[in-house]
Parts: structure tokens; sequence; C-alpha cells
């Protein structure tokens, strides 16, 4: 679910839709909207597991200063996607522990 309308912003603009993999799995999302938004509204809360514990991590900040929305996008382990726009054709994977870099190339 999407905010639409906002008290003080008014009715907001709507973006175009496009198209992100979340661990192989096809999803819509609206262009220029962080990840986590994207997710979140597409139902996932959990974006990482940590590496000693392997305890699920998801929204904390929301504003890039912690490290709990960490994913690997386009093969980029590490990306805090509360505050990395979505873009056509984005990878993403829920990250385990400290994550792999893999050339998506
Ligand atoms: S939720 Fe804290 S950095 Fe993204």
């Amino acid at each position: 679910m999407r905010v639409e309308s906002h008290p003080v912003l008014g009715k907001l603009e709507e973006a175009p839709m496009v198209t992100i993999t979340v661990d192989g799995k096809e999803l819509k999302a609206r262009k220029g909207e962080m990840i986590l938004a994207a997710l979140l509204a597409n139902g996932i809360i959990v974006n990482r597991y940590t590496r000693k514990r392997h305890e699920p991590r998801g929204l904390f900040c929301g504003i890039g200063q912690c490290t709990d929305c960490m994913m690997t996008v386009n093969g980029i382990p590490n990306v805090r996607t509360c505050i990395t726009p979505v873009e056509d054709g984005m990878k993403i994977e829920v990250q385990d522990g400290l994550g792999v870099w893999r050339d998506e190339n």
C-alpha cells in the first residue's frame, strides 16, 4: 500500500511503474521511489539476515543511518535500500551476512 494523498503535501504525483526483480520474483515499483518503499508496498519486510545469528533485519531508521535495510542490488552487497531509488530492471536480493560481490554483466 502506498500513500497517494498527504494532509500537508496534498495529492502525490504518480510516477510510472517499472519492473524490479526480488529474489527472482518480478514486482512492480514506482520509478524513483526508494527500494525499501517498493518492497514494503509488496509485503516484503525482511532485507537481510545477520552474519552470526542469522536474525532477520528490515526497516529501522529509514534515513540511511543504520545497516538494517542493506541488500544486494545488481550484484553489489550492502546497499542501503531506504535511500536508494528504484530503477527499471534492478535485481535485488535479500542479503545473508556480509553479502557477496557478483558480476552482473
Ligand atoms: S533503515 Fe536504516 S539505513 Fe536503511
